[in-house]
């Protein structure tokens, strides 16, 4: 693996493919570095998965299907073979983080796109081919989500974002960060207000990170004056991401997320969930999915300094669910989606 440092701002494109390797920012290095690897094997994408070099739904679902592209590359093996090898990337793959949906989805996407194959070099091209359409198309979806929420953001609105559903969290542009980035773009003066989002600090170290690189407006807050910010009327709407959202409308997202959902509410604050249709699994239930637990050391730690006791138990589930009814609307390609969801999302497919 090959490491560059970037000094000169440029356009933040979070994963990408040059010359037969897969480049990502290492968010692990931010705020401090903007440092992009350069990976030639898919355990390593499987491995960047995992340590959160990359994260964020949709920019963990393009870079495994890159890390197919790159187990395919690796292949000298008939096509039996070869189809063997990959689903073993697949299952290494996938197996990196349960919670998010996009994972699953675009592994499957382009390993049908292999299976339609007859020989060893159509299916090495058409794993590539389908890596990079999923890519731009992430940027056009997410462009789109940004057009169709920009109409929820007004001059000079005050919005709260959770965790990074950013750029860095998508191949480039953001989801909720991305409807900001378009409400920005069409003149409005927006004000975000960022959470740190603890325990690793997605809002701190990549979401003020990111718009302050573009000149957004941001102010970032611990997750703990969530309340006392929005009982202070300050904040006219909050928007976040999402890493699953159910036919039901629950969705799973950074953990904290229920809890300023429940705020929103008490406040009448409209909460806007934005996600790619690629988000939403109406295949599984509530009790089908599973919560990711993350190491101890995430809460117990910061930078290797230990702030808790020796031998203390620890709990870290990484997401949480937040129920439909305090959501007011989805902001998707396709429109904002309102209640009664079931309903609403017979409409988009
Ligand atoms: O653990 P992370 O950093 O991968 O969690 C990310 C989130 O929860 C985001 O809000 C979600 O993936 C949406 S990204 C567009």
């Amino acid at each position: 693996m090959e490491e560059k440092v970037q000094e000169n701002s440029q356009l933040l494109k979070t994963v990408s493919w040059d010359n037969g390797r897969l480049v990502m920012i290492d968010q692990t290095k931010l705020p401090n570095a903007l440092v992009y690897l350069r990976l030639s094997h898919y355990m390593e994408v499987a491995s960047a998965i995992k340590n959160l070099v990359v994260r964020g739904a949709p920019a963990i679902g393009v870079a495994a299907a890159f890390g197919l592209a790159l187990a395919a590359s690796e292949s000298t093996s008939d096509l039996n073979i070869l189809m063997k090898e990959l689903e073993n990337a697949q299952s290494t793959l996938k197996s990196t983080r349960p919670t998010a949906v996009n994972l699953s989805w675009a592994l499957e996407r382009v390993m049908k796109k292999a299976k339609e194959q007859n020989n060893v070099g159509d299916v090495k091209h058409a794993i590539l081919e389908e890596a990079l359409r999923m890519s731009e198309e992430d940027i056009e979806i997410n462009k789109r989500i940004g057009t169709h929420g920009s109409v929820l953001v007004q001059d000079r609105d005050v919005v709260l974002t959770h965790c990074n559903a950013g750029s860095l969290a998508t191949v480039a542009y953001g989801t909720a960060l991305g409807v900001i980035r378009a409400a920005c773009q069409s003149g409005k003066r927006v004000h975000v207000i960022a959470t740190e989002t603890r325990p690793v600090m997605q809002g701190s170290r990549l979401t003020a990170f990111e718009l302050q690189y573009d000149g957004i407006d941001v102010s970032l807050i611990p997750d703990t004056a969530v309340g006392h910010t929005m009982a202070s009327r300050k904040i006219k709407s909050v928007i976040v991401g999402a890493d699953r959202v159910l036919r039901s409308g629950h969705v799973f997202n950074k953990i904290g997320t229920y809890q300023v959902a429940l705020i929103a509410s008490q406040h009448d604050i409209p909460f806007y969930v934005a996600a790619p249709l690629s988000t939403f699994d109406f295949k599984n239930n509530l009790s089908d999915v599973t919560i990711e637990e993350r190491p101890s050391e995430e809460v117990t730690q910061i930078n290797g300094v230990r702030l808790a006791p020796q031998g203390v138990r620890v709990l870290n589930p990484a997401f949480d669910v937040t129920p439909p009814e305090l959501i007011s609307g989805f902001v998707t390609e396709k429109g904002v989606l309102t209640p009664p969801y079931e309903q609403s999302f017979r409409s988009i497919c």
